[in-house]
């Protein structure tokens, strides 16, 4: 162990050692086109406080780093707020120095930090289910992938009477883009924000060089009455064959601040011809169109994963943030055995139509409950009820899971649109 060097800050003038560090462990190519462009964009957003490394030898084996990132939370009557979460990402430790204890010594100092800074609550996206259980992070919200079969019936989905889809180049849809999105974020909980230099980098403006694994996209804008109001972009996976054989393209990215905009951009790829198949990632597990096609069929669920994971660092903060979808009163007993225990304590959550209050009690409880169960019912993507089979739910006032369930419900299932 006294060999490996926990860093922080990392300072700028890193950034290229760091990023081939990570770049091993997550298998991509450090002498590669696009390995230089994520240097560039790296470089241009570096936060040396919110950075952590682990040198060995002089050598970079180690890497994470945590950003600011806004979060949508339920809000009174089906709408959301925000709340500035600690967002975590790029965590590498080289198989060299694994099982060593460095995620632990950076993740623990990275955690202690947000909690210092107030953030209520940090996220991530896990590569692998049981990293970042023992650090208090719990599975919060859920992605589903769909292939739609567009050629089943010809009149699969009608457009709407108002709007229409237009192609673009990169440059007009910046123009729009971060507005729409912004709208669109605000309509489900869990939604992570776009910050900073997000939309130029993913487009390739502003001196950024696009970032594109595969074919370059085509992209698009939904104008409604009042504005763009919709965008999307979609690049070819596969090309159709004059024997008839079709094509297949995959949706990189479709955000919708209405109705109309979200019927219009399906109906739009429902109706590209020589293609077979639409592939839809990173969606949402109630996805709307269903409702919408005259054959609900035509959309096949391919997949479904856990995506953003919750750890609760400030339950009164956290708790009170939020709103209820019904008013009522518990008392809740925390238990935080996980790494930095900020979580427990004992805290009464009183909520009524339009405003909710969390702080700590010493009044005896109505639930005894896990840091990690409370964390994945925090956006209303899980129920007490679903997870008291794995017994970080105990009820000490009879019906007190139910009551706790109905409170802390969505109406719709919370989804992030957004890697990070
Ligand atoms: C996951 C990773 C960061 C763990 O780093 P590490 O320094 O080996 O972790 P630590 O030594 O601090 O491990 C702490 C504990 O977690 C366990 N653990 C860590 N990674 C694990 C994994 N992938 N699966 C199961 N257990 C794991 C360790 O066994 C250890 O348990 P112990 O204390 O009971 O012995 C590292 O293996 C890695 O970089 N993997 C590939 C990239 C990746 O998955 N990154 C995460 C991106 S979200």
């Amino acid at each position: 162990m006294t060999d490996i060097d926990v860093v922080n800050p990392v300072p700028v003038d890193e950034v290229q050692p760091w990023l081939a560090s990570m770049a091993t462990t997550f298998l991509s190519d450090p002498e590669s086109d696009i390995f230089q462009r994520q240097v560039e964009a790296w470089r241009r957003e570096w936060y040396p406080d919110r950075t952590w490394g682990a040198r060995a030898h002089g050598r970079w084996v180690a890497t994470l780093a945590t950003e600011a990132r806004t979060v949508t939370v339920p809000g009174p009557e089906g709408t959301t707020r925000d709340v500035v979460a600690d967002a975590l990402t790029a965590v590498t430790v080289n198989a060299t120095h694994r099982r060593r204890g460095v995620l632990t010594r950076m993740l623990t100092e990275s955690l202690a930090a947000a909690k210092n800074r107030g953030e209520p609550f940090s996220v991530l996206i896990a590569a692998e289910w049981p990293i970042y259980g023992r650090f208090g992070y719990a599975p919060a919200t859920q992605v589903s992938s769909y292939t739609l079969f567009p050629r089943l019936r010809p009149d699969l989905l009608t457009p709407a009477e108002t709007g229409r889809v237009r192609q673009v180049d990169p440059s007009d849809l910046d123009k729009v883009a971060a507005d729409v999105f912004d709208r669109a974020r605000r309509l489900r909980v869990g939604q992570v924000d776009r910050p900073g230099a997000w939309w130029p980098r993913r487009l390739g403006l502003d001196g950024y060089r696009p970032i594109n694994h595969g074919n370059a996209p085509n992209y698009f804008v939904h104008d409604g009455p009042d504005g763009p109001d919709g965008v999307l972009w979609w690049a070819a996976t596969r090309d159709f064959e004059l024997n008839g054989d079709l094509g297949a393209i995959s949706v990189g990215n479709l955000t919708a601040a209405s109705d109309h905009a979200y019927r219009n951009l399906f109906a739009y790829l429902a109706g590209i011809d020589v293609i077979g198949e639409i592939a839809l990632d990173r969606r949402p597990v109630d996805e709307p169109i269903q409702w919408l096609l005259s054959d609900g069929r035509a959309l096949r669920h391919t997949g479904l994963l856990d995506d953003v994971w919750l750890r609760l660092l400030d339950v009164p903060a956290a708790l009170s943030a939020r709103a209820y979808a019904r008013p009522g009163r518990l008392v809740l007993d925390v238990v935080d055995a996980d790494i930095g225990g900020y979580a427990a304590g004992r805290y009464t959550l009183d909520a009524t139509e339009d405003s909710a209050e969390c702080r700590p009690t010493s009044e005896s409880a109505d639930l005894r409950i896990s840091q990690r169960a409370l964390a994945s019912t925090y956006l209303g993507g899980f129920t007490l009820r679903q997870q008291a089979i794995a017994g970080g739910v105990e009820e000490l006032t009879a019906g007190a899971a139910a009551r706790a369930d109905a409170m802390f419900a969505t109406a719709l299932a919370p989804w992030n649109a957004t890697g990070f």
